[in-house]
Parts: C-alpha cells; structure tokens; sequence
C-alpha cells in the first residue's frame, strides 16, 4: 500500500499545486482543462511555451506498430492470465488477432460507455467537461491511471467522481484501461469493434468472485 499511498500525496500534490497557480495568476486564468493536467503541471511550469503539449490528455503521435507508450510501457501483450492479457512487467495490455479484439478490450469498450463516456465523450475522445482519456493513458503509467479511477479527483470547474466502490467499474477498471489504450494508440478505431475474442472460463470466474466480493 506504500506506493498507493505516495501516488495519493503526488496527486493531491500536484492538483494543490494547480489550485496555487490558479490563483496566483490574477490576470490570466488558466482554462480547466489545463489544470487537470494534474501530475504534467506540476513538472512543467504552466507558464513554459509549449505547456499545453505536455498536457496528460493532449493528442500523441503515435506510428504504426510502435509498441512503446509516450509513458515508457511497452504494450506487446505477453501472458495470459483469467482472460486478461498483460506486457512482460504484468501491466494489463490489450491483444489484437487480425481483427480480433480479445474479450477483456471489448468488455472495455462497453463498461467505458455504460460508467466513462457521459463527461469523456464518446470513444474516449475527450469533451468541454473531461480530459480525452484515449491520450491519457499513453502519458499517464496504469497505477496513476487506477489511482484516479479509485480515488477520483477535484478539477477546477469540474469533478472526476471516485469509483473504487463501484463494482459496476472497479472490476473492470483493467478492460476499460486496455480498451482506452487499444484506441488511443489507433489499434482500433472508433466504435464497438466489430469482432471480439471468447469470454473465457476463468475470466467468468475471475468476475464472479470481483462481483460477489
Ligand atoms: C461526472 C463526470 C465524470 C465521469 C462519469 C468520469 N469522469 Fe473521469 N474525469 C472527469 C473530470 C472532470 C476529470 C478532470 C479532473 C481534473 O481537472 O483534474 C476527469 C479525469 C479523469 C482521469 C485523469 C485524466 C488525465 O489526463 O489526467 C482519468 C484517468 C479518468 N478521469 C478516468 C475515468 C474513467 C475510467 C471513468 C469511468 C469509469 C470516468 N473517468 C468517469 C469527470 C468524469
């Protein structure tokens, strides 16, 4: 729990540092969207040129088959574990079989637009009222990304609920990440992918004992 708890100091850090800065600027009042950068602001000063690129959810140029994230995660799936695919370090990642989506991704597509997608927008793709979550999770590494699932976070003009009681999302906190990482490096495209994977026996399993806990 000490790395959980560090992130949280980090957190409430950087978005103490936003709030400071907000109010610091008289004149110019930065727009939310920028103090939600969060963690990025805190290492780069939002008065720097070029401030707004190092924004969490900014667009990322991301080329074909580049198997390396912005954020150092190398994304290559490598074992499979209760129907979930993870990179050599154990981090969830998604896995495409021609044009198969394998069946936690999919799931991630469907649980991001039930519990997501109302302020993120529709694919990810981000709104007037939320970050684009699809270039989030390039930038920002798996355990910040849980970190303000779980927790949720305070924005300027703006609120990211915490979700780490609700069972409808925290179960699937790990399809909607892979499913937001599949899209945001292009792998796959807007709307629910046409063709998904089995739902195996020990994800069912792996479910059933999230849902009844
Ligand atoms: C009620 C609206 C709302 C809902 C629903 C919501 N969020 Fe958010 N979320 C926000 C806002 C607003 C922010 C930006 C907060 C800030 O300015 O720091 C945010 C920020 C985030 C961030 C940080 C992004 C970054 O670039 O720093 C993540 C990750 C995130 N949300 C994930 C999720 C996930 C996953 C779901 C669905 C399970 C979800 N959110 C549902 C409003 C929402």
């Amino acid at each position: 729990m000490k790395a959980i708890t560090s992130l949280t100091a980090l957190v409430l850090g950087a978005s103490l540092a936003a709030t400071a800065l907000a109010q610091d600027t008289t004149t110019q009042t930065p727009p939310p969207a920028e103090a939600g950068a969060g963690a990025a602001a805190a290492v780069e000063p939002a008065a720097t040129p070029g401030a707004a690129a190092g924004k969490t959810d900014a667009p990322v140029e991301m080329t074909e088959g580049q198997t390396t994230l912005p954020n150092g995660m190398d994304i290559t799936p490598v074992t499979q574990e209760n129907g979930r695919w993870y990179n050599a370090e154990g981090i969830p990642t998604f896995k495409i079989d021609g044009k198969v989506v394998d069946f936690a991704t999919f799931n991630g597509f469907r649980r991001y637009h039930a519990e997501c997608h109302v302020c993120h927008g529709p694919d990810g793709e981000g709104s007037t009222y939320a970050p684009a979550l699809k270039n989030s999770v390039l930038r920002m590494d798996y355990y910040q990304f849980q970190e303000v699932v779980a927790s949720g976070r305070q924005g300027t003009n703006s609120v990211m609920p915490a979700f780490g009681t609700n069972k409808n999302v925290w179960c699937y906190v790990d399809d909607i990440y892979v499913y937001l990482l599949a899209h945001g490096t292009g792998e796959i495209g807007r709307g629910r992918p046409a063709e998904r994977g089995e739902k195996t026996d020990e994800y069912k399993a792996q479910e059933e004992s999230c849902m009844s806990m």
